[in-house]
């Protein structure tokens, strides 16, 4: 079951084709899955960037950040996951809009693909845009220009697009006019914030896919708790998308830094056990 068919990497951000049948043939745009690497690992949410029903598929792309994800970095095409659980979360609203923008960063680059895909299908002029630091770290963008009218981008370091970020280019349109009638934005929560405020002033209502920390992705825990217009909601189930103009951002940051010491503590000996496991093979491949 769940077995790895497919597996690449770009700076870090590491797409995943796993085996999952009955998820492929179910899953739309907006939803994810809760991953488990090994028996004793983590669960961790992932948002389903593609799926082929017939060949039973699901394509993700995973952001290594801490062990769970390094867990997930490591594993190969043959090897299975142990569990994969989903779809999760409400499906992206898609309707005819009018110009709908679509800004993505880190996983978010392609996890937006598939909400893309849908809109334009639904009559929309899509408008792409995705952020990186420099251009070199961009994946994913054949498909994205398949499903948009454009693709824009923005560089840290101003190596490709606008120099800055989503937000920035965003800020650019609105000052040339342009209409946009719908906003999605995927990536980190920072971005989320930068972006929602990004469109606040002229009112364009804006959907924000939230990354809060999940664990039983069923609405049971309370863990992925979030204030939307003065109302809790929870993210795996009543989200993960909301409208970004309404979310408590300062309470959404301080529980995403909840476990931080933890994270950061177990990471770095994992690492340094995993650099310490490469540096022993080669010297063993040494004799
Ligand atoms: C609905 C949803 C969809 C997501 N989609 C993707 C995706 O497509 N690709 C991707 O790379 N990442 C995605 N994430 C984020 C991903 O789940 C976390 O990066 C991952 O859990 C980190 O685990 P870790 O052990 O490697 O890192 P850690 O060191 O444990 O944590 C690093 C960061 O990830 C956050 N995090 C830790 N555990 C969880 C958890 N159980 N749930 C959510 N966040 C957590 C922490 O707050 C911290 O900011 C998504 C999160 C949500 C809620
Ligand atoms: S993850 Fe437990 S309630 Fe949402």
């Amino acid at each position: 079951m769940f077995e790895i068919v497919e597996k690449s990497e770009v700076f870090n951000v590491h797409k995943i084709v796993v085996k999952a049948p009955g998820i492929a043939r179910a899953v739309r745009a907006g939803q994810f899955v809760i991953i488990m690497g090994a028996e004793y690992s983590e669960r961790i949410p992932v948002t389903v960037s593609d799926w082929d029903a017939a060949a039973g598929t699901i394509v993700l792309y995973v952001l290594e950040v801490g062990i769970s994800t390094l867990e997930l970095a490591r594993m190969k095409v043959g090897d299975s996951l142990f569990a994969v659980t989903g779809p999760l979360g409400v499906p992206s609203e898609i309707k005819n809009y009018g110009t709908v923008v679509l800004g993505g960063g880190c996983y978010g680059i392609g996890g937006i693909y598939p909400i893309a895909k849908a809109c334009k299908e639904a009559g929309n002029k899509v408008i792409s845009i995705i952020e990186a630091r420099y251009k070199d770290m961009f994946y994913n963008e054949k498909a994205l220009m398949e499903v948009s009218d454009k693709l824009l981008y923005a560089t840290s370091d101003g190596s490709k697009g606008t120099k800055g970020k989503v937000e920035d280019v965003v800020y650019e349109m609105l000052e040339q006019g342009q209409k946009i009638d719908q906003a999605f934005f995927m990536g980190c929560t920072q971005m989320l914030e930068r972006c929602s405020e990004a469109t606040r002033s002229n009112s364009i209502p804006t959907k924000v896919a939230l990354n809060s920390i999940m664990l039983d992705g069923t609405g049971m825990c309370g863990a992925c708790r979030v204030s939307v217009g003065g109302q809790i909601k929870f993210a795996c189930v009543d989200g993960p998308e909301f409208d970004g103009h309404e979310v408590d951002w300062n309470e959404l940051h301080s529980r995403k830094a909840a476990y931080a010491e933890q994270e950061t503590g177990v990471y770095q000996s994992y690492s340094h056990e995993c650099m310490a496991e490469k540096k022993f093979k080669q010297e063993l491949e040494r004799g």
